[in-house]
């Protein structure tokens, strides 16, 4: 596995790589719900390449960039233990020089949801994701239906400025309890983290009252409160259910749905999500 600094030398080992090539960005600190992507990418391309980068951009000033959990040495031996070609290490001055003056600025589905909660979140997400595409040139790049919203800001942004690549989104990798992994749950007290279950006990009621038949998304989101009312530790910021791919609230399900939610527990924010009615 090689691991690179600066976009010359990345740009460069590109030109060797084995054709298709699978491409995984991630902020680090790994931990199995990103290796499900890299396995994915592993077994769908003859070369891998990851990135890791705390993205300064997709971050508010009054976020956790500076206290988000860092990990290189473990980061990279994960990596190579699933078969990662090359991993893309770049420095924030290397990404944002700084006479660095332009974004990819995403439309209506950046500011609804999560997008609504963090002004600026998605404009970081799709500048520094088209950056990366510009200096990788993947064949096909891998995000997590965890953040089922920045995987479809990502797809619209593909599709919108015509680039040449696949986005694969591979399911939710959850622990025994049911909790989604992410690296915030590290964030958790014993207590929280024991509470922030509830999530996905929240989502499977909506999932429990639509497969018998509630269509009003108003009870859905009332249904999946309600459990999560019941949980002390726990405060809902907001529980959306709404089309998958405008995003837009829905009043009625018709077809499929995306129930979505963020949850506080102190001052950690949790998000998960489910698909009614999807494949
Ligand atoms: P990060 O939070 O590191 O996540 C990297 C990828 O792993 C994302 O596509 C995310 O959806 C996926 N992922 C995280 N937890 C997961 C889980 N439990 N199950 C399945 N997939 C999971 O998302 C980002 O980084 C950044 O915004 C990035 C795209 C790298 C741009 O900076």
């Amino acid at each position: 596995m090689r691991t690179v600094e600066t976009i010359a030398e990345m740009r460069h080992i590109r030109r060797e790589l084995a054709e298709p090539v699978g491409f995984f960005p991630t902020l680090g600190f790994l931990h199995e719900g990103h290796l499900s992507l890299v396995r994915q990418a592993r077994s769908d391309n003859r070369s891998v390449v990851a990135s890791v980068f705390v993205n300064p951009t997709q971050f508010a000033p009054d976020e956790d960039l500076a206290s988000y959990p860092r990990d290189l040495a473990r980061d990279l031996a994960m990596l190579e233990a699933e078969g990662v070609d090359v991993v893309f290490l770049p420095t924030a001055a290397e990404m944002y020089p700084p006479r660095s003056d332009s974004w990819v600025e995403a439309g209506k589905l950046a500011h609804r949801l999560e997008g609504a909660a963090r002004p600026d979140h998605f404009r970081g997400v799709t500048t520094i994701v088209a950056k990366l595409f510009n200096i990788v040139r993947p064949t096909r790049a891998y995000f997590g239906q965890k953040d089922a919203q920045q995987a479809i800001v990502v797809r619209r942004m593909v599709a919108d400025l015509n680039m040449d690549l696949e986005i694969v989104v591979c399911p939710i990798v959850r622990e025994a309890d049911g909790l989604a992994m992410s690296s915030r749950n590290r964030y958790l007290s014993p207590e929280q983290r024991a509470a922030a279950a509830v999530l996905r006990q929240a989502l499977q009621q909506a999932e429990r009252v639509w497969s018998i038949g509630e269509r009003d998304a108003h009870r859905i989101r009332q249904e999946a409160a309600g459990v999560i009312r019941h949980q002390p530790l726990a405060e809902i910021e907001y529980i959306s259910v709404a089309d998958p791919e405008t995003l837009e609230e829905l009043e009625k399900v018709e077809g499929s749905a995306l129930i979505s939610m963020a949850v506080r527990f102190g001052k950690t924010r949790l998000i998960d999500n489910a698909v009614l009615g999807g494949e």
